[in-house]
């Protein structure tokens, strides 16, 4: 039977599932490409209770928390800030983490998640979304295409000691 996948917005009370869901996230997704220890050095100061309760109480961040049955299966971060200059646009809206649980993926929480960031950014008055993601990540570069994201450019994304190559893609907000 088709699970239902709720959207919800990331309360302050979050920070703790974030930061354990996201590091785990990301280990699962990265760790076989990356040393253990590049990959701890990243993890330390990406996740953690205290930095995503900052993250949480600062009103250019939204998270949107995918659910099915009451569990978490993935989340997406969106942020207004710095801006690269390839990403064109009068108010740009990146997304800065969207990740699936493992299991979940191929199952609906991307598109679900994906969707929803389409809408916060329409609601936002958002005319261009970006975000940046590995040049070695290619079901995720798959996806993007898949949702209209066009590469526009590159940038290096450091983790732990090793400076890796993104691509940075964008799309319009509303699509003609
Ligand atoms: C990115 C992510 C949310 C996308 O969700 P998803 O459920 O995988 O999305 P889908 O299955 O709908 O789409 C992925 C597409 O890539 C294709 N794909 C799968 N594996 C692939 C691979 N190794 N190479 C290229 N394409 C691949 C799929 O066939 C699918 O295309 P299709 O629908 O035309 O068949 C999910 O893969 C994920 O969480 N990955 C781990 C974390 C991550 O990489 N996050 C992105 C950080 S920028």
């Amino acid at each position: 039977m088709e699970k239902t996948i709720k959207i919800r917005r990331g309360t302050p009370d979050d920070n703790t599932l974030l930061a354990e869901f996201g590091r785990r996230a990301f280990y699962e997704s990265f760790g076989g490409d990356n040393t253990p220890e590049d990959m701890e050095a990243y993890l330390t100061v990406s996740f953690g209770p205290d930095i995503q309760a900052e993250k949480l109480a600062d009103p250019n961040v939204t998270f949107l928390i995918a659910e099915i049955d009451q569990a978490t299966v993935g989340y997406a971060q969106l942020q207004f800030g710095t801006t690269p200059s390839a990403i064109c646009g009068e108010h740009p809206i990146e997304i800065a983490r969207f990740y699936s649980d493992k299991p979940w993926i191929g199952r609906g929480v991307g598109p679900a998640l994906m969707s929803a960031c389409l809408d916060f950014a329409e609601q936002k008055e958002c005319d261009v979304i970006w975000l940046d993601v590995w040049e070695k990540n290619p079901r995720a570069i798959a996806f993007y295409q898949k949702w209209g994201f066009e590469v526009v450019g590159t940038q290096l994304y450091q983790v732990g000691s090793d400076l890796q190559h993104d691509l940075l893609m964008s799309r319009k907000v509303k699509m003609a």
